[in-house]
């Protein structure tokens, strides 16, 4: 009788536990280190987009991308390289990094990091 009350009570935290951490996977990531800098429009990542099609374990592990918004110093010389986004974005596995826009495709002033909860909206929407 009086230990089940706490087991929901128990639950509940288990399932918000579960539930913060769940919710940065979703949504899009607005990645801004050097862009604007740079005069180019900041980065929208689709983050769902991309966890749908790969495990965690691609980008945050083998291809070095920490699990922390704002945490990467990616620059283009390197995408265009093969590393980070361009291990994939290089005409083989995803279209090519000359397609600028479709990366760059934050407006103008967009503060950086998590955009859209449970949304995910890819380039061009925020
Ligand atoms: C596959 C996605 C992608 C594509 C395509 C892409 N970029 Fe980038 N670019 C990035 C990311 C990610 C960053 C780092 C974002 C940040 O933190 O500001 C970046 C940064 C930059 C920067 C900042 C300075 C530097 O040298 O890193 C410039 C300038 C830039 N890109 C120009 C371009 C141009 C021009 C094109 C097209 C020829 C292009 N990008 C295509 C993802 C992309
Ligand atoms: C295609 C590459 C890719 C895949 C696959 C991927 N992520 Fe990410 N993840 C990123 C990038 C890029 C960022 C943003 C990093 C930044 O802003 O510097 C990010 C950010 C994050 C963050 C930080 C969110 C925050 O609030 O700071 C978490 C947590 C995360 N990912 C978890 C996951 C999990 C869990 C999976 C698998 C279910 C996954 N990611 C799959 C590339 C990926
Ligand atoms: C593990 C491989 C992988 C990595 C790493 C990766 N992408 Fe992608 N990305 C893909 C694939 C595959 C697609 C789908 C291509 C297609 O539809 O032709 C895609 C599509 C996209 C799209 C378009 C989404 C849409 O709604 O159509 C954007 C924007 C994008 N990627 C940005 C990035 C940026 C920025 C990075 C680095 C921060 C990155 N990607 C890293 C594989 C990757």
């Amino acid at each position: 009788m009086r230990a089940w009350p706490w087991l929901f009570v128990l639950g509940l935290a288990l399932a918000l536990a579960a539930a913060l951490p769940a919710r940065a996977e979703y949504g899009d990531v607005v990645l801004d280190q050097t862009s604007t800098k740079a005069g180019v429009r900041p980065v929208v990542f689709p983050h769902w987009f991309h966890r749908i099609r790969f495990r965690c374990k691609v980008c945050h592990s083998e291809l070095g991308f920490k699990m922390r918004a704002g945490a990467n110093r990616v620059l283009m010389d390197d995408i265009i390289n093969g590393k980070f986004c361009g291990m994939c974005h290089n005409g083989q596995v995803a279209w090519s990094p000359d397609r600028c826009d479709l990366c760059h495709s934050g407006k103008p002033g967009i503060e950086p990091g998590i955009r859209g909860d449970s949304q995910t909206k890819g380039p061009g929407k925020w």
